[in-house]
């Protein structure tokens, strides 16, 4: 269900119209920039702005705090969970006892889940059917479709919880894999100018 909310999604024109306005508002942001800079916050606005808006329709400024605290939540959960060992994958009871990295990975989840929920509820407010917004609002109309359905597995497939897990899927692996293979890019068409050119000449003949 989640692929067909991500497929609907997609093969509409929003996704292309949105990246192209995101990367002019990257572009208009970078030429202000008058001495040499980290482009690490550039990219992941950038990305952030796309995956949230693709997922809830949620699109930040560089300044803007909730930007600042999802940037925050992100680093910090793939540095100390996602770069660390969590003994409790490994021995599940041990999720039980209150070791530092199983609590920091809990309240990191608690907070997103938390940030996630309102993210719901204002989408419930104002859903409609007739213009669907987002991956969000695909998979609440997808919900609403399942509520004639007799079997009861059916109908908790697409439940508020697993709806929370799946917009935490898509924040997290479509966020810094993207801005993270983005920076890559760009540091190795500096190291390689030849590449570069090559990859210039590319985008120019499109
Ligand atoms: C350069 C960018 C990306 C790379 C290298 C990447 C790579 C991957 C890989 C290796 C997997 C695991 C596949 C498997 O388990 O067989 C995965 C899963 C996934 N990716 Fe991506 N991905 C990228 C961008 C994105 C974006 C932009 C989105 C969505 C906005 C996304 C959404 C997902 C989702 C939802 C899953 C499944 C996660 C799960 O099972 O929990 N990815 N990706």
């Amino acid at each position: 269900m989640a692929l067909k909310a991500f497929r609907t999604y997609v093969s509409s024109d929003k996704l292309e119209t949105f990246t192209k306005s995101a990367f002019d508002d990257m572009a208009a942001l970078i030429e202000k920039e008058t001495k040499p800079f980290d482009i690490d916050a550039h990219i992941r606005l950038l990305v952030f702005n796309l995956v949230c808006r693709m997922a809830f329709g949620q699109c930040y400024k560089m300044d803007q705090p909730e930007f600042i605290w999802l940037k925050f939540i992100v680093d910090e959960t793939m540095h100390e969970v996602f770069g660390g060992l969590i003994p409790s994958d490994v021995i599940p009871t041990l999720k039980h006892l209150p070791i530092p990295s199983s609590l920091l990975a809990k309240r990191l989840k608690k907070n997103l889940i938390r940030f996630h929920e309102v993210q719901l509820a204002e989408h419930k407010k104002t859903f409609n059917s007739d213009d669907v917004r987002d991956v969000m609002d695909h998979l609440l109309l997808l919900k609403k479709e399942l509520t004639n359905e007799s079997d009861d597995n059916v109908k908790e497939s697409l439940s508020d919880t697993r709806i929370l897990y799946i917009m935490l899927d898509i924040f997290f692996a479509g966020t810094s894999t993207t801005s993270d293979t983005l920076k890559w890019m760009i540091l190795y068409v500096a190291a390689h100018p030849k590449v570069q050119e090559q990859l210039h000449k590319e985008l120019d003949d499109l």
